[in-house]
């Protein structure tokens, strides 16, 4: 039947209630109940031999694949190239042979990410695919799918869908991590435990939806936002950034917090706010100190932080949400769902066409 919004008030709205669904649905696809191992369904190769992985994608599903960078290359050593689709395609890079393309969509029909995909191809890559579309031209054209069970996303601007991707490229990190002899037994359980346990964070988020209102109401007002995160939490400010611009048509930009010295520093006064992502990692003290740098030059700070930061946090920033402490491993996870609801909150104050939102596709099959 027609897929309706039940009771919610937008697409958009249901499908930020879905995440802890469907995090643990795809978790179910990816981890043996029995011996609480990763095992994933489908492979182009053997992933010991992979001398390295090319990732690629357009949008959010972009800032999906810079997280799984962040894993593959910290916990797997496996090295990374990524670059978004309508570049890699026209970049023409030296591929080394045996490369691993990672393909990351949605839709799995993106033109530029589909020409992306044919381009490693023809550099014999192995092609794997991370979709949610899973009879999708992308799935035909790739030597195995992994996929992400979001179910159906109406709203063009993806959420669910994207902490679907994560959850599947954390899973392949703990797979290839393995297989490269990076991760033993009690390593893996680590992080599978994380893992487990990310269905109830992803609720506990949800959670703060009041505290979340109350910044919204500041951002509502602004014509430009800076976000800011350093390592995994970087393209988590970046997709905060972008799923502003997307649905409330504010001016936002995303920067490594320790970069904004080398110039959006001179951006910063009362008028700008500041959204950072700040859980209690060990780049907690690292990203502190840049926060305080912009407090220093008048910054509004908005802070996304953990229990285990807040006391800290408290000290310097204008509001907080406070989400629950998790492993470092699946804290961009639990840090996106803030950030996205931030956006859908900030929409709804003004009143712009949420799920529709103008000059958008949910699915650009244009170049
Ligand atoms: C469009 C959508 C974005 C999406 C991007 C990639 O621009 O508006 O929300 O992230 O396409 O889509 P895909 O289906 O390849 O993930």
């Amino acid at each position: 039947g027609a897929i309706g919004k039940d009771g919610y008030q937008h697409f958009m709205e249901k499908e930020l209630h879905e995440h802890p669904l469907v995090i643990g649905q795809t978790l179910q696809r990816m981890i043996d109940p029995a011996t609480r191992q990763v095992v994933l369904p489908e492979l182009p190769c053997n992933l010991a031999e992979v001398p390295r992985a090319v990732m690629t994608a357009c949008g959010s599903a972009f800032y999906a694949a810079m997280v799984g960078r962040f894993w593959l290359e910290s916990v797997a050593r496996l090295p990374v190239d990524i670059d978004i689709a309508s570049e890699l395609r026209y970049r023409d890079p030296p591929l080394t042979k045996g490369s691993l393309g990672l393909l990351i969509s949605q839709s799995g029909e993106t033109a530029d990410t589909l020409a992306a995909l044919r381009t490693l191809r023809q550099n014999s890559a192995h092609i794997l695919s991370v979709l949610n579309v899973e009879h999708s031209t992308m799935a035909r054209e790739s030597d195995a799918v992994l996929g992400t069970a979001a179910g159906p996303e109406i709203s063009v601007a993806s959420t669910k869908a994207f902490t679907a991707q994560l959850t599947v490229l954390a899973c392949l990190t703990i797979a290839v991590a393995r297989s490269r002899g990076m991760l033993d037994a009690a390593g893996e359980e680590e992080l599978v435990t994380a893992l487990l346990d990310l269905p109830s964070r992803a609720a506990d988020a949800l959670a703060q939806a009041d505290a979340i209102r109350s910044m919204a109401r500041i951002i509502a007002d602004a014509s430009n936002v800076l976000y800011l995160g350093r390592g995994s939490m970087f393209p988590v400010a970046m997709e905060g950034a972008l799923k502003l611009k997307e649905i409330s048509y504010i001016h936002a930009e995303a920067y490594a917090a320790g970069e904004m010295k080398h110039g959006p520093i001179s951006l910063i006064d009362n008028t700008v706010p500041i959204v950072a992502s700040a859980p209690f990692t060990p780049l907690f003290d690292k990203t502190l100190s840049n926060l305080q740098e912009a407090k220093a030059r008048g910054g509004r700070l908005l802070v996304f932080t953990d229990t285990k930061g807040a006391e800290r946090v408290s000290a310097i920033a204008e509001q907080m949400v406070v989400l629950p402490h998790v492993h470092d491993f699946t804290a961009p996870v639990v840090q996106t769902i803030p950030v996205q609801m931030l956006a859908y909150e900030v929409a709804v104050l003004r009143g712009t066409d949420v799920d529709q939102p103008r000059n958008l596709a949910k699915s650009v099959t244009v170049e």
